[in-house]
């Protein structure tokens, strides 16, 4: 029986060597110290062993029954260790995740660099509300009540639920903001007014229903067309660098007397030479409308212009279709 038992021993020990998993690991102990195990079985034939052998055979149950027990836990808790780690698997030779570092839009880029430039040649910026009324968008920028640019087709008015007030409509022009400027101050004002425009214009390379605008005012004494051209060259130089070509064209708008559009020699295809392009439209402030805020325009002048913002963005990084600029694309975003 003594030799029988040490031989268990010896076998376990060899096979819980072997045991190189948990599973096996756990073959093991049922096959040892389980139930129905060797030990066991051992331990019910102690019974059929004759009485004066039995204080021996019985201490070298239990010492077999130890060193298995304890071969077992010892073996359990390294490889049990290396089964079951306490926290999460970490490894460090991992390349990692890079975090992409996010940047504003290029639109809100442009605004704030216009302003900057701008705020250089003293001017302010403010700004106005993009819901308007139609006396802010229209009659106080001398546009008369059956003027085209009216029509609904050409405009979001907005259904009032209040009818008879005063309609109401997403801005078409920031050059609305002129008249709430000159409203609530006393000249000389020098502002720009960045902000969003709408109309129900048809969505193409080249138009959006939503777009930006940056508007300028200067009103003081002694304003004249020579400083609007200088203010609008030192702009183009400032922003486009100091070959920028810029070019007034004679045109009309209600709320300049005269009037011009802008151009600049601008490139809207890297592969495609520097075209004339327009910005906007820019003009000596039309003397009815200084006088619909109550400001003399015989002792008052200025000028103002109106520009496009999504057009000086795509003249300044060459990009060739507006939509671009609205579709969000993280590939294009980050090569601006
Ligand atoms: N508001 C005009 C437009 O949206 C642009 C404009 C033209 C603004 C002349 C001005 C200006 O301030 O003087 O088409």
């Amino acid at each position: 029986m003594l030799a029988q038992l040490q031989d268990i021993q010896d076998q376990g020990l060899v096979a819980l060597g072997q045991a190189t998993d948990a599973s096996a690991l756990e073959q093991w102990r049922i096959e040892y110290l389980g139930a129905k195990g060797k030990l066991r079985a051992c331990m019910a034939g102690l019974k059929d062993v004759p009485r004066d052998e039995k204080p021996a055979v019985g201490k070298r149950l239990n010492e077999l029954k130890t060193a298995l027990e304890a071969a077992f836990e010892e073996k359990q808790s390294s490889a049990g260790g290396a089964a079951k780690p306490a926290g999460p698997m970490l490894d460090l030779t991992e390349p990692g995740i890079h975090p992409g570092i996010g940047r504003r839009h290029v639109i809100t880029r442009v605004r704030e660099e216009l302003c900057e430039v701008f705020a250089r040649m003293g001017f302010e910026v403010a700004t106005g509300p993009e819901l308007e009324d139609d006396e802010h968008n229209f009659s106080k920028l001398n546009i008369p009540a059956d003027h085209p640019a009216r029509e609904p087709i050409d405009n979001f008015y907005v259904e009032e639920p209040n009818h008879g007030a005063a309609p109401r409509m997403l801005r078409s022009q920031t050059s609305t903001v002129q008249i709430r400027v000159m409203e609530t101050r006393e000249p000389p004002v020098k502002i720009v007014s960045p902000g969003r425009v709408y109309r129900p214009d048809t969505v193409d390379a080249t138009h959006c229903f939503m777009f930006h605008q940056i508007e300028g005012l200067y009103v003081d004494r002694n304003v004249t067309m020579a400083d609007l051209k200088t203010t609008l060259f030192q702009f183009a130089r400032a922003y486009f660098g100091t070959d920028a070509e810029i070019r007034l064209v004679p045109s009309y708008f209600p709320f300049t007397e005269p009037s011009a559009e802008f151009y600049m020699k601008i490139r809207l295809r890297p592969d495609q030479p520097a075209r004339w392009i327009e910005l906007g439209g820019c003009g000596m402030v039309d003397p009815a409308v200084l006088e619909g805020v109550g400001w003399d325009p015989e002792e008052w002048t200025g000028f103002a212009f109106g520009f496009g913002i999504e057009r000086i963005a795509m003249g300044k990084y060459s990009i060739p279709d507006i939509r671009m600029l609205f579709e969000n694309d993280v590939r294009f975003l980050q090569q601006l």
